[in-house]
């Protein structure tokens, strides 16, 4: 799909307008209406649309004008910040002709501000996603036949600069979601870790670490989850080093379970399929990283991402098995299924003893309980220190990905001790995604750190935004970037 930015404002194929709340028209919407004899006005008065967001209006083959159809949508009410709201118009939008036979959309906007022009265009782009490739039967009728995007906007180069750096972004979400869409036999450890190398070409160095090296440096928390596999596990460290020489890094880190069956403590099989998303975690690390190559971010960020299948076998570690992290603390794994934070320790552990970070921020999959506590809202964010806490919250209200902070403290840590080693790797039956971030936290030490548990945004059945196009949402991204462009870069 190719996008265009053109002053130029005679449209073929599919044309669509803003309408603001209480049915306040633009001058770009005026004179669309003035073109096509008033036919956004009739349809206007004869319909219930009053100009709220998502509501759609769609006026076919109308006279006057060279477009084969008009579309009108709500914006909803002004605000001194439409960045989201323009990313959701031009979603919808795309959403709504990706596959109607038409093959070219125009987006009249006039004198938009160029950033807004260039959010339309994020917008479609992330709505334009698609995970089909796997379909060999797929009606003719319901594949995509939008092959070209124009956004008519007054500040045409300007939007197409601000859209360049989005549409890297957008390349960051794809690439998020294919890795998330894909399954186990598709994505594993090895296939993922490939994947990562070949980022080399997006300016990105990489580096993989083996089952060998990872048993040297003692990372057998990790080891053990892919006892298992057939596949060998692998720790991936991406660098893009952007921003001034000796300065921190900030290092992300991700849960890439490419498969979470539960081990030996086996999950149940309704629904167990969609473990194949529990390198959620690693794919929004990747992706980020991916996109902030792309856009050249003046930044120094590292990605780390522990790569394990985590299967029953009979290799597989059993419950009650105690293994010795890198960093020396001994755990009881009492349960086989409360794989994730295994993982995230030892790739913590080799983010801060590698980088010495200015800060640290892991995500995953981590557990159900905080679908029970957020649904798929927000994601859960845990944090020792209040100034990345806020940062990142910021982030997430400006991204449209937004976090919600949860409480850590002593009471909850108790509750992972064990008699036989230094910590267990379950707590009570009770604040199942607290104590697993008390576990994580106990290996941190002073570095401002956050754990941000995406198991319920990761992917969704339900998806009324647009954006979210398809199962995978690619949740991390766009929310990472952001707090590095507000944060870290400059
Ligand atoms: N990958 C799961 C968490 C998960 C559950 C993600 C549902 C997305 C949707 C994680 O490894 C897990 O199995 N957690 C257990 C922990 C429990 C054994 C302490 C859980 O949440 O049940
Ligand atoms: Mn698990
Ligand atoms: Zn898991």
């Amino acid at each position: 799909m190719k996008f265009e930015f053109t002053e130029q404002t005679n449209n073929k194929g599919a044309v669509c307008v803003a309408i603001f709340a209480d049915s306040k028209f633009s001058d770009a919407a005026n004179a669309l209406d003035a073109d096509s004899g008033g036919a956004i006005h009739r349809a206007i008065e004869h319909s219930r649309f009053s100009g709220k967001t998502g509501e759609l209006l769609e006026i076919l083959a109308p006279v006057g004008v060279s477009a084969s159809r008009i579309l009108v949508v709500g914006i909803g009410e002004q605000s001194n910040d439409m960045a989201l709201a323009w990313e959701a118009f031009g979603a919808s939008v795309l959403k709504r002709v990706l596959s109607s036979g038409e093959t070219d959309l125009t987006f009249v906007t006039g004198d938009l501000d160029a950033s807004y022009g260039a959010r339309i265009a994020f917008g479609a782009k992330l709505a334009a996603y698609r995970f089909d490739q796997h379909r060999t039967t797929l009606d003719e009728n319901k594949k995509p036949s939008i092959a070209l995007v124009r956004i008519q906007i007054a500040q045409k180069k300007q939007a197409k600069a601000l859209f360049s750096s989005l549409n890297e972004l957008a390349e960051g979400v794809y690439l998020a979601r294919s890795l998330v869409s894909e399954p186990g036999n598709i994505i594993h450890p090895e296939s993922f870790a490939a994947q990562i190398q070949d980022l080399a070409k997006n300016g990105l160095e990489i580096e993989i670490l083996d089952k060998k090296d990872m048993s040297k440096l003692g990372m057998n928390a990790l080891l053990s989850v892919g006892a298992g596999s057939k596949y060998g596990s692998k720790l991936a460290i991406m660098k893009w080093l952007g921003g001034p020489k000796n300065e921190a890094p900030v290092v992300l880190v991700g849960k890439g379970v490419t498969f979470d069956t539960g081990g030996i403590s086996l999950k149940p099989g309704n629904g167990m399929w969609d473990m194949k998303g529990d390198m959620g975690g690693a794919a929004a690390v990747t992706g980020t990283m991916r996109a902030i190559a792309g856009r050249k971010a003046k930044a120094n960020v590292i990605g780390i991402v522990g790569l394990v299948e985590n299967m029953p076998d009979a290799l597989a570690t059993r419950p009650g098995d105690i293994v010795t992290s890198a960093n020396g603390q001994t755990i009881e794994v009492q349960n086989t299924d409360a794989e994730g934070r295994l993982v995230l320790v030892d790739a913590l552990w080799y983010g801060l003893t590698s980088f010495k970070p200015c800060r640290i921020i892991d995500l995953a999959t981590l557990t159900g309980a905080i679908l029970v506590a957020l649904g798929h809202e927000n994601a859960g964010l845990f944090c020792n220190d209040d100034a990345l806490a806020s940062d990142l919250t910021a982030a997430g209200k400006l991204s449209g990905e937004p976090v919600w902070r949860l409480p850590l403290g002593s009471g909850y840590d108790k509750l992972i001790d064990t008699p036989n080693a230094d910590m267990k790797n379950i707590g009570g039956p009770t604040a199942g995604s607290i104590t697993a971030a008390q576990f994580l936290k106990r290996f941190v030490g002073e570095v401002p750190w956050a754990h941000i548990d995406i198991a319920g945004m990761a992917w969704k059945d339900k998806r009324p935004d647009p954006r979210e196009s398809v199962w995978a949402t690619g949740f991390g991204v766009r929310l990472l970037d952001r707090f590095i462009a507000e944060n870290h870069e400059n």
